[in-house]
């Protein structure tokens, strides 16, 4: 029988959307995959209605609907600080993560080398994998989660891009200014692309703001901006995400795109532009809601006794269970899953060191199903010295 190409088999399922299947088998509280249990905006639900009833219902433009695309460029521009032009700078995709794969086709050839900070979001190994690049790590290290500007430099010489994932999955970090314009002296330095992935970009915790690295002098023409409205509106379903660009990269993209999907489903992007047309309000709002929802879930942490760093940005933290003698692995994480009721991402997927010691958590989940899961956590140490140290 004929066998699965090699880069097929070079890479393992996503161990994310694998605890999901874990979680759902042992009814666990999924704070695994990171999505939330509660509605989009009401006006949202509306929009889609009527656009299920009204249409479209065949095939948008490829790179993205005219109406969708002059709202979100509007939109963008506003919080960017930088001109867009909808018809230029901009292909709609399906979610960020075709756009960052789109981006990876258009902007890599095979052979070159990608520059990916680690921890990293899982997806980024496979995307320089299928692109046929050679994926180059650079460590954050905890507790704050930086890197060596050296380091950087290095792996930077005679690269074709670098990944950067601000506000970031795992660790919650939120780059600074300085750090940002330290990545772009860098990337100017190495003549490299910057593919950032910001759909986290409206969920950040004050005192800290997100920076927009295209925003910095000079970088717009070699970033390679991705985000979506997965998080920003609670709609991961959807399904509709984007990359904003230089004309000259986003025609490649536009082409890659179109042979990858055709395009994002069109009754949603129709419906998606009562979103992109939100006041400034919303916004703030969200991020009042996830830094309710970061305190009271890692109030429970403190309570269980649970080390963690305590993320500036996204939904995420990383609690470190070395100390309870566990790795964070795989049997570990289907252990708390099966014992505790609780379903968190083996840390290890996310490094490409051999790190261990760490689980994923994510806090996108109602305050009841958070209280929920903080009280089985609560019973996680007991537990654990109970049977599961032994068990697993
Ligand atoms: C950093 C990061 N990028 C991309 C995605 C996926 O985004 P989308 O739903 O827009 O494909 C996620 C989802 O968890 C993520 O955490």
């Amino acid at each position: 029988m004929p066998e699965i190409s090699e880069k097929a088999k070079s890479f393992g399922e996503s161990v994310i959307r694998a605890m999901t299947r874990v979680a759902n088998r042992y009814g666990a509280i999924n704070l695994s995959q990171g999505f939330p249990d509660f509605d989009p905006p009401p006006e949202l639900l509306a929009a889609a209605e009527r656009a299920a009833r009204e249409g479209p219902h065949q095939y948008a433009v490829t790179w993205g609907a005219q109406n969708f695309r002059e709202a979100l460029a509007a939109k963008q521009s506003r919080f960017m600080g930088i001109p867009l032009d909808p018809d230029e700078n901009v292909v709609v995709t399906c979610g960020a993560t075709e756009a960052m794969m789109a981006a990876m086709l258009a902007a890599v050839n095979p052979g070159d080398r990608v520059v990916v900070f680690s921890p990293f979001y899982e997806n980024y190994l496979a995307d320089a994998i299928l692109s046929g690049a050679k994926p180059v790590c650079v460590p954050l290290r905890a507790p704050d989660f930086s890197f060596d500007p050296d380091e950087l430099r290095r792996a930077l010489a005679g690269a074709k891009a670098l990944i950067l994932c601000n506000p970031a999955n795992p660790t919650g970090k939120v780059f600074s200014s300085e750090e940002l314009s330290l990545i772009a002296r860098l990337a100017e330095e190495a003549d490299a692309f910057v593919i950032t992935d910001e759909v986290y970009e409206h969920i950040v915790y004050a005192p800290r703001r997100h920076v927009y690295f295209a925003s910095l002098p000079g970088m717009f023409e070699r970033t390679i901006s991705c985000s979506s409205l997965s998080k920003t509106y609670s709609i991961t379903g959807w399904r509709l995400g984007y990359a904003l660009a230089p004309r000259r990269v986003i025609d490649g993209m536009r082409k890659v795109h179109d042979f990858l999907t055709v395009g994002a489903a069109a009754p949603l992007q129709e419906a998606a532009v009562t979103a992109l047309k939100l006041p400034d309000s919303y916004y703030a709002e969200l991020g009042g809601l996830y830094a309710g929802k970061r305190e009271l879930f890692l109030s429970y942490l403190e309570k269980a006794g649970l080390r963690h760093v305590k993320p500036d940005g996204a939904y995420y933290v990383l609690v470190d269970v070395q100390e309870l003698g566990a790795t964070g692995d795989e049997a570990f994480c289907a252990w708390m899953a099966r014992e505790v009721g609780v379903a968190a991402v083996p840390g290890r997927s996310f490094f490409k060191e051999a790190i261990d010691g760490y689980v994923r958590f994510h806090f996108a989940k109602k305050d009841e199903t958070l209280r929920a899961a903080g009280e089985r956590l609560l019973g996680l140490r007991e537990a654990w010295e109970r049977g599961g140290r032994r068990a697993s």
